[in-house]
């Protein structure tokens, strides 16, 4: 069930992306996309805590959930406040909540419509740091108001909170959350979510039991360089340059650090089948301002080859599946590097 909603969100957000640019309000949130853990692909609405505790999230009195010693830096800052050791929590710790547009959540509880205002300033004075606001229980007219109005009302309360909006997708798409590690993903629909989150600039919010997740998702929610092509600096966002099938096979490009440099992923979204080859010039990806590229694989670490504008890149992709790539100008160092890289024959799924 995860899969297919899945899938089908791939081949909505294709249809949204014009490669549109906007002007985005700068109050230092979100510059990159949020991470964190999110309960509800997981836990849903489950309130039976007394048949059901293990999938039920609640307590039989315990109320807080805590940091014991080690948390602090070494040092407190130069105002003498303490801090959070910033190798390890570089962003610090921060808490999110839900809520709802309408008169009434998506599970039937108050909503926030006709309270805005009280209601953002009780999530300023709780110390919340992120609202997830739903669309649940109101006329689709009312979004127009109600959303730009509690982002007002968040603003004026002055405390830095990072807005989750669902409008405009709402209600035509919804599922933003990592579903990784949940029942029935393969390890190629795990890649797809988790490639395809890293080129849109998606929030990688986890919605998975930590407890009892499996090392092959773990190490996916884990893996650096595809975690750096969602966090890039830059806080760009992937853009689709090539469609076929139907929406079935798609090229994407997300310019990152260093400059020039691509991240590019090829998604191909059909359930079943074969394998299926594919290639495209790298001038009709929009990758040409360099002589040549050096294409490294994302999720494996592997080395592709070094291409110019007017070669092709071609991969394997599983149905469903996705290659991730990163496409680099080459100068000498890079070439110094590829010489001594002993990866080269461990070519899986390219060919150049
Ligand atoms: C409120 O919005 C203004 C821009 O309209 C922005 O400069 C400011 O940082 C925002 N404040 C908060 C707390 O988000
Ligand atoms: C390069 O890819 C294009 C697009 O798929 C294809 O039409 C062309 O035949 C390929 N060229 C080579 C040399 O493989």
């Amino acid at each position: 069930m995860d899969v297919t909603i899945l899938l089908l969100w791939l081949i909505v957000i294709g249809f949204y992306d014009n490669g549109q640019h906007c002007n985005a309000l700068d109050n230092g949130l979100a510059r990159t996309p949020p991470m964190g853990w999110l309960s509800w692909e997981r836990f849903e609405c489950n309130v039976d805590c007394d048949e059901d505790p293990e999938n039920c999230i609640g307590d039989v009195g315990y109320q807080y959930v805590a940091i014991d010693d080690c948390w602090p830096a070494t040092e407190r800052d130069h105002n003498g406040r303490l801090q959070p050791d910033i190798r390890r929590f570089p962003n610090g710790l921060k808490f999110g909540l839900y809520e709802d547009v309408g008169r009434h959540t998506c599970a039937g509880l108050p909503g926030c419509q006709d309270h805005y205002q009280l209601d953002a300033e009780t999530f300023a004075e709780w110390g919340v740091d992120m609202i997830k606001f739903d669309g649940c229980n109101t006329d689709v007219e009312h979004y127009e108001y109600g959303y730009p109005a509690m982002g007002r009302f968040l603003n004026k309360t002055g405390r830095p909170i990072m807005y989750s909006c669902e409008w405009p997708i709402y209600p035509r798409a919804k599922g933003v959350k990592l579903v990784i590690g949940n029942y029935g993903m393969s390890e190629s629909e795990e890649r797809v979510q988790f490639g395809m989150w890293a080129i849109i600039s998606s929030p990688l919010l986890m919605s998975v039991d930590l407890r009892a997740i499996n090392e092959r998702s773990k190490s996916l929610l884990q893996n650096k360089r595809v975690i750096a092509i969602n966090q890039d600096p830059l806080g760009a966002q992937g853009r689709r340059v090539i469609n076929m099938y139907n929406g079935m096979l798609q090229f994407w490009t997300k310019p990152i650090l260093p400059r020039g440099s691509f991240a590019v992923a090829v998604v191909y979204l059909k359930q079943s089948g074969y394998p299926l080859e594919t290639s495209a010039k790298l001038r009709d990806l929009g990758i040409y301002e360099a002589a040549r590229y050096r294409f490294t694989e994302v999720f494996d670490d592997l080395e592709i080859g070094i291409l110019t504008p007017h070669e092709n890149i071609t991969c394997r992709v599983d149905p469903p599946g996705i290659v991730l790539m990163k496409a680099v100008p080459l100068n000498k160092r890079t070439m110094t590097d590829r010489k001594n890289n002993a990866n080269i024959n461990d070519l899986r799924y390219f060919e150049v």
